[in-house]
């Protein structure tokens, strides 16, 4: 089996990007990004993108940002035909070196209630620190919270 990479990568690697998010994301809860606005977050100062590679293939994204010593996680998404495999894990670990690298003292992130996602985070040391009600609108009408998670940059051992 080929070995799993995480790269540094930029706004030409959109296509690999957009077909990974196209497949991610359950069109019921409106979670997915479009590519004009994965394309206008990258420009943002402090934005950054790390791909997952299996193969040569995109599998996996992060898009992170960083303001002042704050950085957060502003997209994750593993392709479903390559998820159970730790790539998501390998993503988020990468986003906090890269964000500690960059300076950042604490990681944010964002995830709709109820998101099996939760449990990776959980996992990685993040704690919820806050909720926004009906903050996700998916296409039935139907709405979710989002939960905001934290940790120190520096995950506890
Ligand atoms: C969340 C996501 C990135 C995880 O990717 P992954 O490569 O499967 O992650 P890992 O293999 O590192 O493991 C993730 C952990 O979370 C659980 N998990 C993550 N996503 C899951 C899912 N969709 N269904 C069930 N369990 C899931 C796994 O069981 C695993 O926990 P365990 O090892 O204790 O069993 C991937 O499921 C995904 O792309 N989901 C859709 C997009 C999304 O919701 N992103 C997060 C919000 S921005």
């Amino acid at each position: 089996m080929s070995a799993l990479l995480i790269e540094d990568a930029d706004a030409r690697e959109l296509d690999g990007v957009m077909a990974v998010m196209e497949r991610a994301f359950d069109p019921c809860f409106g979670e997915a990004w479009t590519r004009g606005q994965c394309a206008g977050t990258l420009l943002l100062p402090g934005a950054w993108l790390h791909v997952a590679r299996l193969g040569g293939a995109v599998v996996g994204f992060a898009i992170a940002r960083i303001v002042l010593d704050e950085a957060e996680l502003m997209m994750l998404a593993v392709d479903p035909s390559a998820r159970g495999r730790g790539v998501g894990a390998r993503l988020l670990d990468r986003f906090a070196a890269t964000a500690a690298r960059r300076g950042a003292a604490r990681l944010h992130l964002e995830v709709r209630e109820g998101n099996p996602a939760l449990r990776l985070y959980a996992r990685a040391h993040f704690a919820s620190v806050g909720r926004r009600e009906a903050y996700y609108r998916g296409r039935d009408g139907r709405s979710s919270a989002a939960l905001t998670l934290a940790r120190a940059v520096e995950a506890p051992r």
